[in-house]
């Protein structure tokens, strides 16, 4: 159980190693993450980083449902701003990342996706925001960075059915970028690492800003979807949908 960095040349290696709970971030994981992206970030030479799971199942399956549980709207407003704090960290980092989708990457292990510059997918990957079946919405940033790469039409139908997208139907409608055999979904991620670590360093850096500047954070809309996250912690239907899941039943909403 930890957040593993590990250096080859100038490609740092981020691995979520929580392969029991899919890789299933918790508070920790969520901390040791935005520690390992700053250490990558500062690392003399990192050229690129790649992000991916421990594990055949999973990149991430969201946040952990568990410890999310019995959160209050306050307590929840402050995991939804540490979530995005990790996936703003992606996105600043002065290095691309680069996310090797190994299986899973739902609720905010697909926002974590989201907020890498590059993704590429095994062919046994299934992305999705199902948090509207658990009585929530997403929180790391989904409703925002979603709609940013597939369009808001297709952003809607994805987080409104909470269904998951193969890895196909990923590539098609540009949610990923590519998708390789899963075994050979991580040497693929690192050549294409290291093809950008060959490049001008600052050039790429340099890239990555003016890019940045195109799609990045518009208005307040992270900030509200961190507070409608955290408004929803007040309601049955979030206790409902959190609760199936952990009793391993289909959820009962009332709306209310
Ligand atoms: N939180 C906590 N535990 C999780 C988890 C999660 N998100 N996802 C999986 N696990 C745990 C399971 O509880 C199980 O643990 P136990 O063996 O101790 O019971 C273990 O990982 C293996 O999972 P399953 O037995 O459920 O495996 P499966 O093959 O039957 O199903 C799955 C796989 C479809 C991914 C299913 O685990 C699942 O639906 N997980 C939840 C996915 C999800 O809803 N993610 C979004 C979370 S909310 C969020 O992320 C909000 C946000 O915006 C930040």
């Amino acid at each position: 159980m930890s957040v593993d960095l590990e250096r080859d040349g100038p490609v740092a290696l981020i691995t979520v190693n929580r392969p029991e709970a899919l890789n299933a971030f918790d508070t920790a994981h969520l901390e040791a993450l935005l520690a390992r992206l700053r250490e990558a970030g500062a690392g003399e030479g990192v050229r690129a980083i790649v992000i991916t799971g421990a594990g055949e199942r999973a990149f991430i399956a969201g946040a952990d449902i568990k410890e999310m549980q019995g959160k209050t709207p306050l307590a929840a407003k402050g995991f939804a701003e540490l979530g995005q704090a990790v996936c703003a960290a992606i996105e600043g980092a002065p290095q691309p990342a680069i996310a090797a989708i190994n299986g899973f990457a739902l609720g905010g292990g697909c926002e974590v996706a989201l907020a890498c510059d590059i993704r590429l997918a095994s062919d046994r990957a299934q992305l999705g925001q199902p948090e509207v079946g658990l009585g929530i919405l997403p929180g790391w940033g989904g409703t925002q960075r979603l709609p940013r790469l597939v369009g808001a039409g297709r952003a809607k139908e994805i987080i409104f059915t909470g269904r998951r997208v193969g890895a196909e139907e990923a590539l098609r409608i540009g949610l990923v970028n590519a998708v390789h055999p899963a075994g050979d979904l991580l040497p693929r991620a690192r050549e294409l690492a290291a093809g950008i670590a060959a490049q001008g360093p600052l050039a790429v850096r340099h890239a990555k800003l003016a890019i940045g500047q195109a799609f990045g954070e518009t208005g307040g809309g992270f900030a509200q979807e961190a507070q409608l996250f955290a408004l929803l912690f007040g309601t049955a239907d979030q206790r409902e949908g959190m609760g199936a899941f952990v009793e391993r039943r289909q959820p009962r909403f009332t709306g209310a």
